[in-house]
């Protein structure tokens, strides 16, 4: 089974076995069966996050279990509990909608409600778990709803337990987010504000917030739609205080984040296009013009050969900076 069309990469690996589910009722079945207790398995979202190199000798399961309810309400927030196989941004959209603020700033993003929460998607200075509840999950080994609280899922920087010991062990079915009614507007991430003053906007809104946001995307962050690509492909690395400043004085223009202490966080896409690969291109395969954090496929089943560049990517970074750069994708 061809997983094209089930991954943004645009790569067309192979997997040994493949199906979906729509319910809570489908998870618990399909975790009985015997394709599922005899081969390796994966969960698939919107394939936003994944880059597979070879063929897949398991089995891909497709979440689509959908659907939006509101939970609860009070004067100032509301809780709503979404299907995972919900697309992220067709959320996003809903909420601006129904006027409820939390998720604006994370306009655009590909992929999938479910896979929200396991690595923590965040930009333009809100992250997943300033606006996350709960979630439930299936146990894959005693068939049972879990459900798990904000503390549960050890949030960090593209992190949660889903990434580490509960990786593989529970499927997420649903996630329960508290938005607010009255929306505290964060403009202050980078170009926002910015960009508000370029579209001429007078009144804050959601939906102008959202508007900026998806016009930084656009200008930056190649559409899987037309070039294949993962997002991001590595996370902004963390380095020492002593590391950051001597760095610095090289490249005065490089900026931190502090990251806990005697730690600074640095932006991966600065060191990859102070070391040249900004625009680089090998055949079909190649790094973003305009944002180097990004691999890109122009077409066909470069899975593996994307890998391979990106390792020479990181040997590259290491040994210009001596920075480790770690992927923020998925790789099978
Ligand atoms: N930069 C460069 N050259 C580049 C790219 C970036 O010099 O080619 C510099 C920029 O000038 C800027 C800094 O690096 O000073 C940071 O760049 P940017 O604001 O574009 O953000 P980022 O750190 O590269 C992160 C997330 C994105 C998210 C944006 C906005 C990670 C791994 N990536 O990128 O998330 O959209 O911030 O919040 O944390 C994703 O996870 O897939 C993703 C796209």
């Amino acid at each position: 089974f061809s997983l094209l069309g089930l991954n943004t990469f645009g790569v067309a690996e192979e997997t040994a076995f493949f199906t979906s589910v729509s319910s809570v009722a489908e998870v618990q079945q399909l975790i009985k069966e015997e394709v599922y207790q005899s081969h390796p398995s994966m969960m698939l979202g919107g394939g936003s996050n994944v880059l597979f190199t070879e063929r897949y000798e398991g089995l891909v399961v497709q979440n689509q279990i959908r659907g939006r309810e509101l939970l609860q309400e009070d004067e100032e927030h509301v809780w709503v509990k979404v299907g995972a196989g919900e697309v992220w941004h067709d959320f996003v959209l809903y909420c601006i909608e129904q006027n409820w603020a939390g998720v604006e700033n994370m306009s655009l993003i590909p992929g999938s409600v479910g896979a929200a929460p396991i690595q923590n998607i965040g930009a333009y200075g809100v992250e997943l778990k300033d606006v996350f509840e709960s979630l439930e999950a299936v146990e894959v080994e005693s068939g049972e709803l879990k459900t798990f609280h904000h503390a549960d899922c050890e949030f960090g920087y593209r992190d949660s337990i889903f990434k580490r010991w509960a990786k593989g062990k529970f499927i997420i079915v649903n996630v329960t987010f508290k938005l607010n009614k009255r929306p505290n507007f964060n403009t202050t991430y980078g170009a926002i504000q910015q960009t508000l003053e370029e579209q001429g906007v007078r009144e804050l809104s959601l939906k102008a917030i959202a508007e900026a946001v998806i016009h930084i995307r656009q200008s930056k962050l190649p559409d899987p739609a037309e070039i294949g690509n993962g997002g991001s492909f590595f996370k902004n690395p963390v380095i020492s205080t002593a590391l950051f400043e001597s760095l610095q004085q090289d490249y005065p223009q490089m900026g931190g984040y502090p990251a806990g202490v005697g730690k600074v966080k640095i932006a991966a896409g600065f060191l990859i296009d102070q070391a040249g690969w900004k625009g680089y291109r090998e055949g079909n395969i190649g790094v973003h013009e305009k944002q180097a954090l990004v691999l890109v496929n122009f077409g066909g089943n470069n899975g593996k050969a994307i890998y391979q560049l990106a390792k020479k990517i990181q040997a590259s970074v290491l040994e210009k900076f001596g920075v480790e750069i770690e992927p923020e994708v998925n790789i099978i």
